[in-house]
């Protein structure tokens, strides 16, 4: 078997962002198992709002073809209002079920508060939605400015607990990045609008 690709995308388009360095970790752990990577940050890619009357616009071709080509895929957000983000939102609505049925998907959230968990149930929505195979394991990061030390060049952990909760998501991916599908879950059969 060839070695699995996995692609991340951070929902973050900040700077410093939190979510950005945690994806990065989870690629590492992944690649420390012998999984080839990518990074696909946001910030590099012109996708405007989604236009169902446009459909592909901007790099929508190239950023959904990098998606599709993944064995598994990451998807990190920070916590907006309590859900995930509307850059992660616009770049998934350029998705559908080519991109992600049967796809093998790992969760992450990071929150100024103390309570990721509702940005982590609406994806795990999403991508059932769309079929999509996402692990049970989910890595939450809660007072993400009390998470990490330094800047988004020269940063670490300050807890390994959470540290290695998103390096198990990393290896995980990579782990059940080639798992027998499972019969279509109702809400993907019903959910009929991303093939329209
Ligand atoms: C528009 C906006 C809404 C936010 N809403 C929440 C929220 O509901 N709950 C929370 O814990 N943090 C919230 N935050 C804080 C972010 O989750 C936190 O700053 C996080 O680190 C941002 O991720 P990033 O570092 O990857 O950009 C919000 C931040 C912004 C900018």
């Amino acid at each position: 078997m060839t070695e699995p690709h996995v692609v991340a995308i951070t929902g973050s388009l900040r700077d410093e962002s939190h979510t950005r360095k945690a994806l990065t970790h989870a690629l590492d752990a992944a690649k420390g198992i012998g999984a080839s990577t990518e990074l696909l940050d946001l910030r590099e890619w012109d996708l405007p709002v989604y236009d169902a009357d446009r459909g592909e616009a901007g790099d929508a071709a190239e950023f959904t073809r990098l998606v599709r080509e993944a064995d598994a895929i990451l998807l990190g957000t920070p916590v907006y209002h309590g859900s995930y983000s509307a850059p992660l939102k616009n770049a998934l609505d350029y998705c559908g079920f080519d991109e992600f049925e049967n796809e093998t998907v790992g969760l992450l959230a990071v929150a100024g508060g103390s309570f990721p968990i509702t940005a982590l149930d609406h994806l795990r929505s999403v991508c059932r939605a769309l079929d999509a195979w996402v692990l049970p394991h989910q890595a939450a990061i809660p007072r993400a400015s009390n998470a990490f030390e330094g800047d988004s060049e020269d940063w670490s952990w300050t807890d390994e607990e959470t540290a290695e909760r998103v390096a198990v998501l990393g290896r995980r991916v990579v782990q059940y990045a080639n798992i027998e599908p499972e019969p279509a879950c109702f809400e993907s059969t019903e959910n009929v609008g991303a093939d329209d």
